[in-house]
């Protein structure tokens, strides 16, 4: 079956420096901001993957130019208020969550009707977290049970709001302020900490917004932006693709990887935090300043031992996209792990709380679930001897590329579906594995 992989070995242990792709986050931020500016932004390294790809798809229906160019991606903006929508607008944002959300903020003051349409997993996903904020804002909104497809009708003049986002969400604190961007006055967020590209971009753009940083939450003010400059952009490596290779180093003994240039927003670095308690080496060499964001190599060695951690829940937003990874390592620590206040987690591709703790479960590791928390009895003399195959997980991305590195990390014979997932977010996923056993 051509979207099936099949690995039968461990891998064996490697000392290799490698690259990932680029930042999904910032790739989408990239091609959105792009689209509002006034003029050509440039991108070099740009992540060709789906969800950048259907966001490329959606600015183009709203009327802006996007080509490519050797490797570089040209998007031609035509001003803050420039998107041309034609009637019955249709666009899809497929599996993209961040794409969905973000880009209703940018409709706030369309006064065409756009219906918004995702693929099966999308369409399970919650859009309440964004229709409330952007109906206080004048939108009116039409949902089917709090997802999609949905119907928006944005205003010519939408009032500023004052809002608090407490679920730690990077993408309605994201889709708010971007709503403010194009409204009169001041919009007052008030928002639990999490990823904050859009908010460095905006600053890099010298956009009207002001920050102030408190323990466990962030002021915003966002005015009215009248003009965005183009900008060019490198996008640096992403720290999602990276924590798979990060957690195979780990899982296989007397190996090292070095990983180039990747994006260590403090924001992301959770699940470095993580790993590290549980006794994985890493190390940032080569730290700098890019727009805005931190980059740096990350050097890994694998440990003798992994320790169990009892997680802090400060750092889960940190770490959102890299808990099934997380968990397969807390499969061979010394001793229990406890992961809590994790209900986030089921916001995602797929319940994956669930169906992360299924995978473990076949892997012969118990587990004790509820709704928002995981306890995983690890085993670090973890052997598997039964053929292993991981299904219907709703073409999750992560659940394939975490079932990968469970495979080469612990060994027998896997059976992985629904290997296109991976063009989610990481194509390039299996070449580089491919890399690291040669
Ligand atoms: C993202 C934010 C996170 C994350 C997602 C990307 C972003 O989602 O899980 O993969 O780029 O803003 P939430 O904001 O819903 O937590």
């Amino acid at each position: 079956m051509a979207n099936t992989f099949v690995i039968r070995n461990k891998i064996k242990p490697f000392k290799k420096k490698i690259s990932v792709s680029g930042d999904k986050s910032l790739s989408i931020r990239w091609v959105l901001f792009s689209s509002l500016s006034s003029g050509i932004s440039i991108a070099k390294n740009l992540l060709m993957s789906e969800d950048v790809m259907s966001t490329i798809q959606a600015v183009k229906k709203l009327g802006i130019k996007v080509f490519f160019k050797k490797n570089l991606c040209y998007i031609h903006g035509n001003g803050i208020n420039g998107y041309k929508i034609k009637k019955r607008t249709i666009i899809n944002a497929r599996n993209s969550g961040t794409l969905g959300r973000l880009i209703l903020g940018l409709l706030i003051n369309t006064t065409e009707p756009i219906k918004l349409i995702g693929d099966k997993s999308l369409s399970k996903r919650d859009f309440k977290r964004i229709t409330d904020p952007l109906t206080k804002f004048g939108a009116t909104f039409k949902l089917k049970k709090n997802s999609l497809p949905l119907k928006m009708l944005g205003l010519n003049n939408p009032k500023p709001i004052t809002y608090t986002e407490n679920k730690g969400s990077a993408q309605c604190k994201s889709a708010i302020i971007f709503a403010g961007m194009k409204t009169k006055g001041k919009t007052y967020i008030k928002a639990k900490k999490s990823r904050n590209h859009t908010e460095l971009l905006c600053k890099y753009l010298d956009l009207p917004i002001k920050i102030k940083s408190k323990k466990n939450y962030d002021l915003i003010e966002i005015s009215e932006v009248k003009n965005i400059r183009p900008l060019n952009y490198k996008i640096p490596s992403d720290i999602s693709s990276s924590a798979f290779f990060i957690a195979l180093t780990a899982l296989t003994e007397n190996s090292e990887i070095t990983i180039k240039d990747v994006n260590i927003n403090p924001s992301r670095i959770g699940v470095i935090t993580i790993f590290k308690r549980m006794g994985i080496k890493i190390i940032f060499q080569n730290q700098r300043i890019y727009k805005n964001e931190k980059i740096a190599d990350i050097f890994v060695k694998s440990p003798k031992k992994l320790k169990s951690i009892n997680c802090p829940s400060y750092l889960n937003s940190g770490a959102i996209d890299e808990f099934l990874i997380i968990f397969l390592v807390a499969a061979k620590c010394n001793g229990i792990s406890y992961f809590k206040d994790l209900s986030e987690l089921n916001q995602k591709e797929s319940p994956r709380l669930k169906l992360g703790s299924k995978i473990l479960n076949q892997m012969g590791v118990k587990t004790i679930t509820t709704k928002n928390s995981i306890k995983i009895f690890g085993k670090p003399n973890l052997k598997i001897n039964k053929k292993i195959e991981v299904k219907d997980f709703m073409k999750d991305h992560r659940i394939f590329m975490t079932s990968v590195i469970a495979a080469l990390s612990f060994g027998s014979q896997w059976i992985i579906h629904d290997k296109n997932s991976i063009n989610t977010s990481f194509p390039e996923f299996l070449n580089i594995i491919k890399k690291l056993n040669d």
